[in-house]
């Protein structure tokens, strides 16, 4: 299934520069789809790309080859990876979960060339906008969802997104500069960003979590239908684009 945020990663490539024979690693890439995005991005400039994730269950999800190479990894220890070895570093969705947040920025930094650069995508769960009738139930289910640690996560913080950059900036390697892409759809069906999303916080229920109940779950998704069949339907989310430069 394909999942149609478009929109959001051409706001993330349009923020890269890369040198010629360009080596690019991705930190908990779940699958090749940034990497490939980021060779078809850029033609023939990227030599060496390394996808690493604490688990390579999605790893044979999206078909890839040389150069891209995928590795287990855990990226809330030392990297297995050589200092001074990558022009771009990508890290979409991955700050939120790790704890020690500053060895993270750390290693970045000692993979990373001189004058390299990183790329950390995150969002603020919480600030998630569902259009429908309840919003009280809606505010409550994205709130649950997003304060609630699923098993893979080391830690969570549903506010990660607004706080990226001074966990970079603080750190004083890099120039940074930070933007706001906010994903907006209006059509609730497969493939979506919103109706996958919708679908993931079913989670809550499947698991037992106690955070919502299967009725109020059931409610939140027939609100979401219902706006969708009135034309009323809207889901935005802000995923805030941090850009750092290795200060030499
Ligand atoms: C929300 S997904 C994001 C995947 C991908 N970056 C994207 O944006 O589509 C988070 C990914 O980080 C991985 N992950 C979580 N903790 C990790 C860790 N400590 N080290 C490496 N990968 C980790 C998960 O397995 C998962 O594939």
């Amino acid at each position: 299934m394909k999942i149609n945020h478009s929109s959001l990663n051409q706001a993330i490539y349009e923020m890269i520069n890369l040198p010629e024979n360009a080596s690019v690693v991705d930190l908990g890439c779940r699958n090749a789809g940034y990497l490939n995005g980021i060779i078809e991005k850029f033609p023939g400039k990227v030599v060496k790309a390394v996808g690493v994730d604490i688990t390579d269950r999605n790893f044979n999800v999206i078909p890839y080859s040389q150069p891209v190479e995928l590795q287990i990894m855990n990226c809330a220890e030392k990297f297995d990876l050589g200092d001074h070895s990558f022009d771009l570093v990508l890290a979409k969705d991955l700050l939120e979960c790790i704890t020690d947040k500053m060895t993270f920025v750390k290693e970045i930094n000692r993979i990373l060339k001189p004058g390299g650069m990183v790329i950390c995508v995150n969002t603020d769960f919480d600030s998630t906008i569902y259009n429908g009738e309840n919003k009280d139930l809606i505010t409550k289910v994205i709130h649950a969802y997003a304060i609630t640690k699923q098993g893979w996560m080391d830690d969570l913080d549903s506010w990660m997104g607004r706080r990226t950059y001074s966990v970079f900036q603080k750190s004083g390697f890099f120039e940074s500069s930070i933007f706001v892409h906010s994903v907006v759809e209006t059509e609730y069906k497969e493939g979506k960003f919103g109706y996958e999303f919708s679908k993931n916080i079913g989670w809550l229920v499947e698991e037992n979590t106690g955070a919502i109940t299967k009725k109020e779950y059931d409610e939140f998704i027939n609100d979401l239908i219902k706006a969708d069949k009135t034309g009323n339907y809207l889901y935005s989310k802000p995923y805030y684009i941090y850009k750092g430069i290795k200060i030499k």
